[in-house]
């Protein structure tokens, strides 16, 4: 059954609409549309698709350079003013997607279908576009949400485990930023690497209303959404320092534990913020493995030092300060500001061994 609710957003609302068959519909109602389409996905497309732009799902096609060969693109292809472009596939998609309809002629209407799981429960509202300038991860962007967004719940089957995991990471970050009660309910749509066609849909319905308050709320990144970044911080550390070996939703998971384990070391947990962040530790845990056997891929042993570096190097820290979000009291998140000394630095160190430990990945 589809499922359908509005966002509203200062540049206009949008529709997101949750359903099957929404591929088959997209292309019947847009013959004149422009398709940009992840160019792992087109030839696997269930129905055929005038895919006239193709973009590898790379980090490095998440540059300026590309932006330039895109807009070409949009020019040779006769793109103007009143174009309308239909963008298929994960994040790196949307991001080369929503800046370069944003930019092209100063802006042209867009659709977006994503189909990666952390594309479909999180990235997919908000607007947000990330843009990579010389190896500086993200440094670029802007707000240009699609006039509408489809989310076809059949591409998920494609999907191998770890991408899922990494998606229902980030809507476990979603829910819990919200507050525990949220938590707890997404906890019990039954979350899975394995799970039924509804069991998807009602995790990412669940996760997209959930995210629609904090960006409604907070439309452009001041107070309350950057609660949305808890595990990322961490996270983001973990991507860089392992050469992104680990794919980012799964270090998100991973960077909510070292969150907890720090704001443990601190003393800022209540006993029932031990309780309640235990869960999500263990809910975190449970997801990265499978019968004992691990799902996601472990990495070789991660070298903490360079960690350190890259979490040092993070572009929303202070010059004097560190800035994280962390679970305080009774478990709710915060925005925390700590000053840059040994003892931090101590702890956060402790708090990613600590972590690591816990999942049973290496370290050197
Ligand atoms: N703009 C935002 O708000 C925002 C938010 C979060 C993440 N991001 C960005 O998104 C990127 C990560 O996105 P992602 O994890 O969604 O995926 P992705 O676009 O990086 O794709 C990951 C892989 O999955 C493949 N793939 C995509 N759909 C598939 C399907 N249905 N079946 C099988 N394979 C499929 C792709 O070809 C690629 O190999 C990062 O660059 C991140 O910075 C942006
Ligand atoms: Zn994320």
């Amino acid at each position: 059954m589809q499922e359908s609710f509005e966002v509203s957003a200062s540049g206009g609302g949008y529709r997101v609409v949750v359903g099957r068959g929404l591929l088959k519909e997209v292309v019947a109602d847009n013959p004149d549309a422009i398709f940009m389409v992840d160019d792992h996905l087109a030839p696997l497309l269930p129905i055929p698709v005038n895919c006239r732009i193709l973009v590898k799902a790379l980090e490095a096609n998440k540059s300026l350079e590309c932006m330039s060969e895109i807009v070409l693109k949009l020019r040779e292809l006769g793109a103007n003013r009143a174009t309308h472009l239909v963008a298929i596939g994960g994040g790196v998609i949307q991001d080369v997607a929503t800046f370069s309809a944003s930019i092209y002629m100063r802006g042209i209407r867009w659709t977006y279908m994503p189909t990666t799981l952390l594309s479909m429960a999180d990235s997919c509202i908000g607007g947000k576009s990330s843009i990579n300038v010389l190896g500086y991860k993200n440094l670029v962007g802007n707000f240009y949400p699609p006039k509408e967004v489809l989310i076809d719940i059949d591409f998920v089957a494609s999907l191998d485990s770890e991408k899922v995991v990494g998606g229902l990471f980030e809507a476990a970050k979603i829910c819990y930023a919200r507050g525990y009660q949220d938590f707890q309910d997404y906890l019990s749509d039954g979350t899975a690497a394995q799970m039924s066609v509804d069991n998807v849909q009602r995790i990412i319905v669940r996760a997209l209303r959930t995210k629609k308050w904090f960006i409604e709320t907070d439309e452009f990144d001041q107070k309350e959404r950057l609660l949305l970044n808890f595990g990322h911080t961490f996270g983001h550390a973990i991507e860089a320092g392992t050469n992104f070996s680990v794919p980012h939703g799964v270090a998100v998971g991973v960077g909510m534990i070292v969150a907890v384990e720090y704001a443990k070391k601190r003393g800022w947990l209540s006993p029932t913020g031990i309780e309640r962040t235990s869960n999500l530790s263990r809910h975190a845990k449970s997801m990265l493995r499978l019968d004992g056997g691990s799902i996601v891929a472990v990495p070789a042993a991660i070298d903490l030092k360079l960690v350190m570096e890259k979490f040092n190097n993070d572009k929303k820290h202070l010059s004097d300060t560190y800035r994280m979000v962390c679970p305080r009291g009774a478990g709710e998140l915060e925005l925390v500001s700590e000053a840059k000394n040994d003892d931090t630095h101590r702890d956060i160190t402790w708090a990613y061994e600590s972590a690591l430990r816990e999942i049973g990945w290496q370290t050197k």
